[in-house]
């Protein structure tokens, strides 16, 4: 992994320098030599580089690459963090590179704060996941292995660093539990792997089979029924606030390791993407992980459900009703409407054992949300305004952005079973995020506690690969959560 290291020390020669220009700024530097700046001064008046967002500048001097990175007229912590990303690329080639942080002209941030930002984009946009490759040749992997940040008071920029670097590490370890195939990630292997975080701190407890019958989860079985593979749920805490009983937030993740649908299976175009449908679940636990790396001090309890969605022999039926842990009965008539009928009953569970003050589920739960806003935005439902605004706000600031969608009693009643309490499919085929929304709301046991519920199917997914993250898992929410709970 790359090493991102805070000096005020010497750099040696053989390093990259990296320089961060304002837009309409005037590029000056005292850590070049008058030749390398004369060099860098002419290269920026030849290209007319203004320093527009985005954009670079490469310059060979006698002793190696300069790179003026433009960062656009008054840039904030998230616009940093994409240029640190986009410095992967860059540097892809070279060993050492070193940015020399200075204060920027129309910028509130501070040098720290600079370093801090542009260190955690290279962190979380350096991921790859290449443990598959066998046959990948030396050169196809980056060369990259420290990026020096030139700052006064190094000791102190380092501490700082710490919460940046706890959230770059459960980014990196959410997006590889997300990207593993389901045939690596079982429920079981998923669970262990949970099982091994009590060694920063994190209680963990693990219930099989056996204590999911006693504790009636009887949604999440059902689905599970159709697996060979056996179902688990963790539920993970982190008391930081150990004089307080109560949690601050409670967390739910929605953890189908594999959703085939089950009889109600999916079309097979595309259904290798449901591998992923166990994202809700790696970024609870490891919005835990970052919790308990911070040692942040706050109480927050997790909870995932982690189990397959098969159409074996054993499974269930359109059609079948099931008792839920809440005692409401679900007629079940679709059984790839699965990721609800796994929060009911993990939802149903921590608000039984557990005090908090505020609910969030997270989970890749309807294609109806990923339609309605493809991945520009995850949608929000929830029965709360200041909880909205706040999620919304941690949102724009992490740039995993929100937009909430309506809860409402009409499309509740869409919810209504002829013959049961509750069907888990609506009797409207519109409105899919909202009716599962609905579906889940059905499962608080208070009916005003303060509630959201994050639908992720559309954002869970790079397609092109964007600064901060390559293609593939993007574990959206990690970063999201840990504003939200930190403030
Ligand atoms: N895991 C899917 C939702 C999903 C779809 C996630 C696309 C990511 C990308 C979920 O379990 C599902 O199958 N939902 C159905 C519900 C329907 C049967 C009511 C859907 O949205 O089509
Ligand atoms: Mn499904
Ligand atoms: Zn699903």
């Amino acid at each position: 992994m790359l090493e991102i290291v805070f000096t005020d020390g010497r750099i040696g020669a053989k390093a990259v320098k990296i320089f961060g220009l304002a837009e309409g700024a005037k590029f000056n530097s005292a850590a070049l030599h008058s030749d390398e700046l004369a060099l860098v001064k002419k290269a920026i008046s030849q290209a007319c580089f203004n320093g527009k967002k985005g954009t670079f500048i490469e310059v060979f001097g006698a002793q190696g690459k300069i790179i003026v990175a433009g960062l656009g007229e008054k840039p904030d912590a998230l616009g940093l963090q994409e240029l640190g990303g986009s410095l992967v690329k860059k540097l892809f080639k070279d060993c050492v590179a070193c940015y020399y942080v200075e204060n920027i002209k129309g910028c509130k941030l501070s040098p720290e704060e600079i370093a801090h930002n542009v260190a955690f984009g290279l962190m979380i946009g350096s991921y790859r996941f290449d443990k598959y490759f066998t046959r990948k040749k030396q050169e196809d992997y980056p060369s990259l292995e420290q990026v020096i940040f030139k700052v006064k008071n190094s000791a102190k920029v380092s501490e700082d660093f710490r919460d940046f670097a706890a959230l770059g590490n459960a980014v990196r370890y959410g997006r590889d539990l997300c990207n593993e195939p389901s045939n690596y990630l079982t429920p079981e292997v998923f669970a262990a792997d949970i099982k091994r975080l009590e060694y920063l701190g994190l209680e963990v407890e693990v219930l099989g089979k056996k204590e999911l019958e006693e504790e009636e989860f009887g949604l999440l079985l059902a689905v599970a029924q159709g697996s060979v593979l056996e179902p688990k749920v963790a539920v993970i805490r982190w008391r930081g606030k150990p004089e307080q009983e109560e949690y601050d937030c409670g967390l739910v993740g929605k953890g189908v390791t594999f959703d085939a649908g089950g009889i109600s299976i999916k079309p097979s175009n595309g259904m290798w993407d449901m591998k992923r449908d166990m994202t809700g679940a790696a970024v609870v636990v490891a919005s835990l992980k970052a919790l308990a790396l911070q040692k942040a001090s706050v109480n927050v309890v997790g909870i995932v459900g982690l189990v397959e969605n098969m159409p074996d022999g054993g499974a269930i039926r359109p059609g079948d009703v099931v008792t839920s842990m809440s005692g409401q009965t679900v007629e079940i008539l679709n059984t790839d409407a699965e990721g609800r009928l796994v929060l009911a009953d993990c939802m149903w569970y921590l608000q039984k054992n557990y005090n908090v003050r505020k609910l969030a589920d997270i989970a890749t739960l309807t294609g109806a949300t990923m339609r309605a806003l493809g991945s520009e935005y995850a949608g929000l439902f929830t029965n709360n305004d200041k909880l909205a605004a706040h999620l919304i706000k941690a949102g724009e600031e992490t740039g995993e952005k929100l937009w909430r969608l309506p809860l409402s009693k009409d499309y509740d009643q869409q919810m209504d079973s002829e013959i049961a309490d509750i069907r888990n499919i609506s009797t409207n085929p519109n409105a899919g995020g909202s009716t599962a929304a609905c579906f889940l709301q059905r499962f608080l046991k208070v009916k005003h506690l303060p509630w959201a519920h994050l639908d992720i199917a559309g954002v869970d997914d790079e397609t092109k690969g964007k600064p901060l993250c390559p293609k593939g898992a993007t574990a959206f929410g990690i970063r999201l959560l840990n504003k939200f709970i930190r403030g």
